[in-house]
């Protein structure tokens, strides 16, 4: 495989890592400390709550530099960057119809709390390559599925910013998820 260019970003990576039920635990006091989740903090504070909260600005540099080596080999390090962050809806009935996060490189969900299996609120990725030749028999259809994925306590997914996704509608009483896009400003200046 020749790792350059275009190449690269063909595959559009859907990454899946961890934080811990610790860190989980600590991140759910601070949001409640620091949000009110009867009311999205999007509405009414966008993008601050990685200020707010270092702990969870920590986490993020940690995943994104465990993304950015792994997917990239890239040293989240030698690039400045910006993040923004808020806590969506966590109420039942929350549901988020299709977008993308214009303007940031990356997107990131940490899901803080989200105890409660088979209660609606997956997240469902959709293939971005608008030029893509699929076929005409399906034989290759699954290289073109949506990717939907039921959330666990602890589950952080990072994807490009620029693949469109949505939330299904989340059917039980409380969950915590937390988007942490990046904004890559340029290489830092050795
Ligand atoms: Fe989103």
């Amino acid at each position: 495989m020749l790792k350059s260019g275009i190449n690269q970003c063909w595959s559009t990576p859907i990454y899946k890592t961890q934080i811990t039920l610790d860190q989980c635990e600590e991140l759910v006091q601070e949001i409640l400390l620091s949000t009110n989740i009867m009311k999205p903090q999007a509405e009414y504070d966008s993008g601050s709550l990685t200020d707010k909260i270092p702990l969870l600005k920590d986490l993020a540099i940690e995943k994104y530099s465990e993304f950015f080596k792994e997917v990239f080999s890239i040293d989240l390090n030698d690039m400045s960057y910006e993040f923004s962050s808020w806590l969506t809806g966590s109420q039942k009935g929350y549901s988020m119809n299709i977008h993308n996060h214009s303007g940031a490189q990356f997107a990131a969900v940490f899901y803080v709390l989200s105890d409660d299996i088979d209660k609606g609120g997956e997240l469902v990725s959709y293939d971005p390559r608008a030029n893509a030749n699929r076929g005409y028999f399906g034989k290759t259809a699954e290289m073109f599925k949506p990717i939907e994925y039921a959330p666990k306590t602890g589950d952080v997914i990072i994807m490009p910013g620029y693949v469109y996704h949505l939330v299904k509608t989340y059917h039980s009483n409380l969950r915590l998820a937390v988007p942490v896009d990046i904004f890559i400003k340029q290489k830092k200046s050795s």
